[in-house]
């Protein structure tokens, strides 16, 4: 035994003298990414592009690139940490329990298993680890990374950035395209070239993380980001909370990207043994534009990230915009016929419906309070499910459970459940407050409204989650003294009401909702099986709203509405846009003419026909709505046997020539028979396409023509490969 001890340590240094030459490649079908452990014991990356051939030029791969060295900055480092050599935006900075600020991070050990890397690494001098971690989807081309931080120091360590993810790139020249908004305008795309210094992408707003700017991002590497052409970078946090992505430029002309949760007032405080696990960074490297990128997210979401990616999803007809509070057991009854009449599946029941020492009566009182409005409806939601579903419609339901009146039972009962300032003015956002879901007291609570609706109503089939107010007045009863933890820990006790939600309640359908889309990301998505874009459904707006989105979103997560928003557009025309989403309606539909409600009725029997080709990933973004004054979207089928184009003119200028638009991702051997569908009662297609045949080969090389000088005019044309 006293032989074996030297003899261990021996082995351990040649091991990791072994690895201190190794490279650990990290690849997907068309991309790479090479970390290499350099003498100095430390990780860096030393390639991220397109994948090596052959895999053994990754021996050929060196660092540092370019001047660095000449700084004493020793490359890209994996996982840079505050207070070393490298002066740029570090991925981690912590406090020791003695206050000392840095520590170096060397490598220990990595794994590399079904698909799935993880590279420990550790500091001499303290007992802190943190463990990277990639997972690869080889066939969508998509790389999943997190990390995991854990300390054994007796006392306070608090760690104050804790990135996702740090990947760097050197080109000539970046672009950055950014996902950016207000309520109601939600996804607004623009561009702008990145030079020295950092541009900041971040939200600071708690729970509504998304309400400015959405956790997406583009970067076109070498050249501006375009749909077919160039590299580009398409990354994504799965985090429902504050996030920042830093774009930093250095010396040396090298862009460092950082992904993560936002640092801001968010310091926390780590418990000696806990881990600390980020959220997933998701990203692909597209060689071939967005267009390819966002095939890959879309792929990528419904075969292992959205839930119920796999399945079908239900047509509505909701009440908000119709009735808004306005309702009783009366009104909604004869909305259930009217939702049969139509032919959707499902009833929704929005905001409203709850609440009797203080009636939700508008939006200043009862939410909280989770019990039916018995003057109102007083058969409770028992006698609305029976109701609906005699008419031949399931029920769906509108709850905001995170959320509280001043004006509330629960607020007077469980003021310390709230978070706000004691002894200060509060602030409301749409005259309400938001609850601690940091505290396990709350989770139970808000679990408790999901549960409690489904004990009673077990034939509820889908629930609309809302959240409208970002997370004012900053201040936990629960967290006390460590108040840092909290926009972290509230998103965590948010995930962990859902985790209980989807355990015991899997079949229900669930729509992630906040004030229009202040929510939308991938990893409430593995709870949530859609999400509501926009409260704004005019459909020129929305053309812009879907577009955005669906760079990294699939058709059936993207909740899309016909309502009474901009009623200047015909009825077709505002279905004809709802119908590249999930589609729903949001609308008296006493108020439609004939006409207009037999041409909806059409269009829910195909849109229930061609759901497998909606619901394809593989969209192919024509015509740009920000080119010009249309825009043309085509979704192919996987076996390419089919396709959908949708062709929307908006406010198209006197003489503009209307040049045919190539089609994309057919089979060019193939012979395509092209009709016009969804036409108007008595309406005969004007497309010389429509009723014609085609090669694939045509229709890519040469197109037809599918705009025109109208204003406001919406065609969807169906291709069929003929056998
Ligand atoms: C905001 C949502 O976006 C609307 O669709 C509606 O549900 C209201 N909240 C209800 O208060």
């Amino acid at each position: 035994m006293k032989h074996l001890f030297p003899a261990l340590i021996l082995l351990l240094g040649l091991s990791l003298q072994a690895a201190a030459e190794a490279n650990i490649s990290i690849a997907t079908d068309h991309i790479q990414l090479v970390l290499k452990v350099k003498d100095n014991g430390r990780l860096y990356q030393t390639y991220l592009g397109e994948r090596l051939s052959a895999q053994t030029d990754i021996g050929l791969l060196s660092q540092p690139y370019g001047r660095l060295s000449s700084t004493g900055i020793k490359g890209f480092e994996a996982y840079p940490v505050m207070g070393t050599e490298d002066y740029y935006e570090p991925a981690f900075e912590l406090r020791h329990t003695d206050g000392h600020p840095t520590s170096i991070l060397k490598y220990k050990g990595h794994t590399q298993e079904a698909g799935h890397t993880a590279i420990t690494l550790q500091d001499d001098l303290y007992p802190i680890t943190v463990v990277l971690h990639y997972e690869v989807f080889p066939r969508e081309d998509i790389i999943r990374q997190w990390s995991e931080i854990t300390h054994g120091e007796k006392g306070r360590v608090s760690i104050v950035r804790y990135a996702s993810s740090m990947l760097y790139f050197e080109a000539p020249q970046y672009f950055l395209t950014e996902f950016s908004g207000d309520w109601a305008e939600e996804m607004r795309m623009s561009s702008q070239q990145l030079q020295y210094g950092k541009k900041i992408v971040d939200s600071r707003l708690g729970t509504r993380a998304n309400m400015f700017a959405s956790p997406f991002f583009e970067v076109g590497i070498g050249s501006p980001v375009s749909e077919d052409h160039g590299t580009v970078l398409m990354g994504t946090l799965a985090w429902t909370g504050n996030f920042r992505f830093t774009f930093e430029v250095d010396h040396d002309g090298a862009l460092r990207v950082v992904s993560g949760i936002n640092p801001d007032a968010s310091t926390y405080i780590l418990k000696k043994d806990d881990t600390f696990r980020t959220p997933d960074f998701i990203f692909t490297l597209s060689t071939e534009g967005t267009g390819l990128g966002s095939r890959r997210f879309q792929r990528w979401a419904l075969a292992h990230r959205l839930y119920k990616g796999k399945d079908d999803r239900l047509t509505l007809l909701n009440n908000w915009e119709n009735t808004y509070f306005d309702f009783d057991e009366k009104k909604l009854t004869d909305l259930f016929g009217e939702a049969k009449d139509l032919g959707v599946d499902l009833f929704l029941l929005d905001d409203g419906w709850f609440g009797n020492k203080y009636p939700r009566k508008d939006d200043h009182a009862g939410l909280g309070d989770w019990q039916v409005t018995r003057s109102k409806l007083p058969g409770g939601i028992p006698y609305l499910v029976k109701a609906a579903n005699e008419r031949g419609v399931d029920f769906g339901i509108w709850i905001e459970p995170e959320m509280v009146n001043p004006k509330s039972e629960l607020a007077e009962q469980h003021p310390d459940w709230i978070l706000k300032w004691d002894g200060r003015e509060d602030y409301y956002f749409r005259n309400q407050l938001v609850l601690d879901l940091a505290n396990p007291k709350v989770q139970d609570f808000v679990f408790g409204i999901v549960d409690s609706l489904m004990q009673e109503n077990p034939r509820i089939k889908f629930m609309k989650w809302d959240c409208n107010s970002p997370i004012t007045n900053i201040f936990s009863h629960y967290e006390k003294t460590e108040q840092g933890n909290l926009y972290v820990d509230y998103v965590r006790g948010l995930y962990s009401v859902l985790q209980r939600v989807q355990e015991r309640y899997p079949d229900l359908y669930l729509m992630m909702c906040s004030g229009g889309g202040g929510r939308s990301d991938y990893e409430g998505l593995r709870y949530f099986t859609e999400f509501w874009c926009s409260d704004n459904t005019d459909p020129v707006e929305r053309i812009f709203i879907q577009w955005g989105y669906s760079h990294f979103m699939p058709a059936k997560a993207m909740c899309a509405h016909v309502t009474n928003w901009n009623n200047r557009a015909s009825v077709k025309f505002r279905v004809d846009v709802a119908f590249t989403g999930k589609l729903g309606f949001d609308i008296g539909l006493k108020g439609l003419s004939a006409n207009d409600m037999a041409y909806c009725r059409q269009a829910i029997a195909e849109y229930n026909r061609l759901k497998p080709v909606i619901f394809s990933p593989e969209l192919y973004r024509l015509v740009s709505p920000y080119d010009g004054e249309h825009c043309v979207l085509e979704r192919v089928s996987e076996d390419r046997s089919q396709a959908l184009v949708f062709a929307y003119d908006m406010h198209p200028r006197y003489g503009e020539q209307q040049l045919p638009v190539r089609l994309k991702g057919l089979n060019p051997d193939a012979r395509y028979r092209v009709n016009e569908i969804c036409l108007m009662p008595g309406q005969k297609s004007r497309l010389a396409c429509s009723g014609r045949t085609f090669t694939g080969d045509y229709l890519m090389k040469v197109g037809v023509t599918l705009t025109s000088s109208g204003e406001l005019v919406s065609h969807i044309v169906e291709l069929k490969a003929e056998p």
